[in-house]
């Protein structure tokens, strides 16, 4: 039987095309992200440089839907499907200052609470960026941006379908009137390594349902 989710085909980017953006390895200890993700501004100058963004950049093995492996080489191919998009130029600054910032502290979550209370990478990354930015709308999306995944996860694939409506309208409360700019980050989000594209469907089909406007 073919399910929901396998009706979709997974991203067709093979190993081989990450392996120009690695100088030596994956497995390569140390990168220095300046020169790959070549910042516009002063303040993506000024982040990348960070010792909390050069170690989240270097953090991650080739993984299932992350065959690139560190962060940084992910950010840089976030940055390339923002730069696919028809949108005006506040809108892709917004959403590069998101993709350089939303997944770099994955390298601080800790699964393992050990008594420690749980922190999503999105809360860790919001909560580092607003000492430094005050775009709320850049910062929602930061701290919510793999929420569409886990809703589509609750709802095909842990049949929780009473739970993924109540974190539906949640997010929809939460991002308002900037849902648009939220479903661009998810899919430039989606639309990389060995992904499921399954959610994006499924979370723009929800939308649709619901008579949201994206
Ligand atoms: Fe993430
Ligand atoms: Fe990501």
């Amino acid at each position: 039987m073919i399910t929901f989710t396998q009706g979709f085909p997974f991203s067709p980017l093979p190993l081989g095309h990450y392996r120009s953006m690695m100088t030596n390895s994956p497995y390569e200890r140390h990168i220095d992200f300046e020169t790959l993700i070549a910042p516009e501004t002063p303040f993506e100058s000024w982040l990348i440089s960070m010792p909390e963004f050069q170690a989240g950049y270097n953090w991650g093995l080739p993984r299932f839907g992350h065959p690139e492996g560190k962060v940084g080489i992910h950010v840089k191919e976030v940055l390339g499907n923002i730069d696919k998009l028809s949108i005006d130029s506040i809108s892709r600054q917004q959403l590069r200052i998101v993709a350089l910032s939303h997944d770099t502290f994955k390298y601080k979550e800790n699964k393992r609470l050990n008594g420690h209370e749980y922190k999503h990478h999105g809360l860790l990354a919001r909560e580092f960026m607003e000492r430094y930015y005050d775009d709320k709308v850049v910062l929602d999306i930061v701290e919510l941006h793999d929420e569409a995944f886990y809703i589509w996860r609750a709802a095909n694939l842990e049949n929780k379908c009473e739970a993924a409506a109540t974190r539906l309208k949640n997010l929809l409360d939460r991002i308002g009137p900037h849902l648009g700019l939220y479903f661009q980050f998810f899919k430039s989000d989606t639309q990389t390594g060995d992904k499921m594209q399954a959610p994006i469907h499924w979370f723009e089909q929800r939308l649709r349902d619901i008579g949201t406007k994206i």
